[in-house]
């Protein structure tokens, strides 16, 4: 298939890319780079050995979407592109609604328009707001959704409900990505903060690489094993083979489905497996809670086991390794 990948030069749509084309599909990639470089393309086109379609623009420009599905034989879209950090959501609101839902708006206009009608979501276990974890997909979402970020998601997966109950040409996945983490194991690709990391592993590699001084902890008094909040950390590679499993069984309607690997880990678990894999002692400090963050979610995972005959297969000591291989020979990320 000719798969449209928006925002596909970002670090969780660059490593679908190179397993999408492992699988033997094409892709055309549309990402306006306001969060990503164009030095990915080059490392992406190193990998997989050949020349990648790429469009440079912002996906809310409707006439240069439709350009982009009249030149190229688009059989589906993977729709990353998006704002993601969760606190600038709180500041700028607006620019969140406006991006995340305006190129939703746009993107699923120009595929009425061009007959395109297969579309795979980015979402988040955000969604799950105030639901109780573990969660699984039929648990209520929507509610107690703590910031703007998280509420474009549930909007877009709302308005993604709506239109495919429109027309039962339709086939609409939403992935609810737990906490992606790690890197491709050759170390070309990775994740590149253009700030300082927000995210908890990030901040770890960077830690690890010398470039900031400590891990902060945020929080030892949780009623978890540790004290230390418990996510679900889920290897990219793994999460990019799941687009691969939604692309190959879309169906008519609207699905969603959790992309976790069903286990929690803690942050002091993290750092550990981290100070393995880099082979030094990470250092942190223990510091207050910070608002909003829940002590302890995961995914419970039969469905996208059952439905796409998909389950993760690598473990955090993977992603520990890879990560660090990415870290340590770009510290500095992407030149350009
Ligand atoms: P990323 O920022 O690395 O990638 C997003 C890409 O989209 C970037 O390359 C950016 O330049 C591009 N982009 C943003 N707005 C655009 C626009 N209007 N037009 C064209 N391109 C645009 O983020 P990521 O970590 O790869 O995340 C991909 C998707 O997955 C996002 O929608 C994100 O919200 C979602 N997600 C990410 C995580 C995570 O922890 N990384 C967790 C849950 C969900
Ligand atoms: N944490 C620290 N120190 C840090 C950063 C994080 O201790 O410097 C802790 C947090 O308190 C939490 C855990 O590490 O317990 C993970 O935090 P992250 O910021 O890495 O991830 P979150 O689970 O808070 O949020 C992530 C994404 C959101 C997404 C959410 C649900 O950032 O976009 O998962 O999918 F909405």
């Amino acid at each position: 298939m000719n798969i449209l990948l928006t925002g596909g030069l970002g670090y969780i749509g660059s490593h679908t890319a190179v397993e999408l084309i492992a699988h033997g599909h094409d892709v055309i990639i549309v990402d306006n780079l306001c969060n990503s470089k164009p030095e990915v393309l080059t490392r992406l086109e190193k990998i997989v050995g050949k020349t990648i379609t790429f469009y440079e623009f912002d996906l809310r420009e409707e006439a240069l979407l439709d350009d982009v599905f009249q030149k190229e034989s688009i059989d589906a879209v993977l729709h990353f592109a998006g704002l993601k950090a969760v606190g600038e959501s709180v500041e700028k609101p607006l620019e969140y609604y406006d991006n995340n839902v305006g190129s939703s708006v746009t993107l699923l206009r120009a595929m009425e328009r061009h007959g395109v009608g297969k579309l795979v979501f980015s979402s988040s276990a955000t969604v799950y707001g105030s639901a109780e974890s573990p969660y699984s997909e039929s648990s209520p979402t929507g509610v107690g959704i703590t910031n703007p970020y998280g509420q474009t998601k549930y909007v877009i997966e709302t308005m993604m409900q709506d239109v495919a109950s429109s027309n039962q040409q339709l086939e609409f996945v939403s992935l609810r990505y737990f906490n992606p983490v790690g890197a491709h194991e050759s170390g070309l690709i990775g994740e590149d903060p253009s700030d300082t990391p927000n995210n908890l592993f990030p901040y770890i590699a960077q830690v690890a690489v010398g470039k900031l001084d400590k891990v902060k902890v945020f929080g030892d008094d949780y009623a978890t094993p540790d004290g230390t909040g418990v996510r679900d950390y889920i290897h990219v590679v793994d999460l990019a083979r799941g687009h691969v499993a939604a692309l190959e069984h879309l169906a008519s309607g609207f699905q969603a489905y959790n992309l976790g690997s069903g286990h929690g880990t803690s942050v002091l678990e993290l750092i550990a497996a981290f100070s393995e894999a880099a082979g030094h002692e990470i250092p942190y400090t223990i510091t207050a809670r910070r608002p909003g963050d829940l002590a302890s979610y995961y995914a419970h995972t039969d469905k996208a086991a059952q439905q796409l005959g998909w389950s993760t297969e690598k473990t955090i000591q993977d992603a520990c390794r890879d990560s660090w291989k990415w870290q340590s020979s770009n510290p500095n990320g992407y030149i350009n």
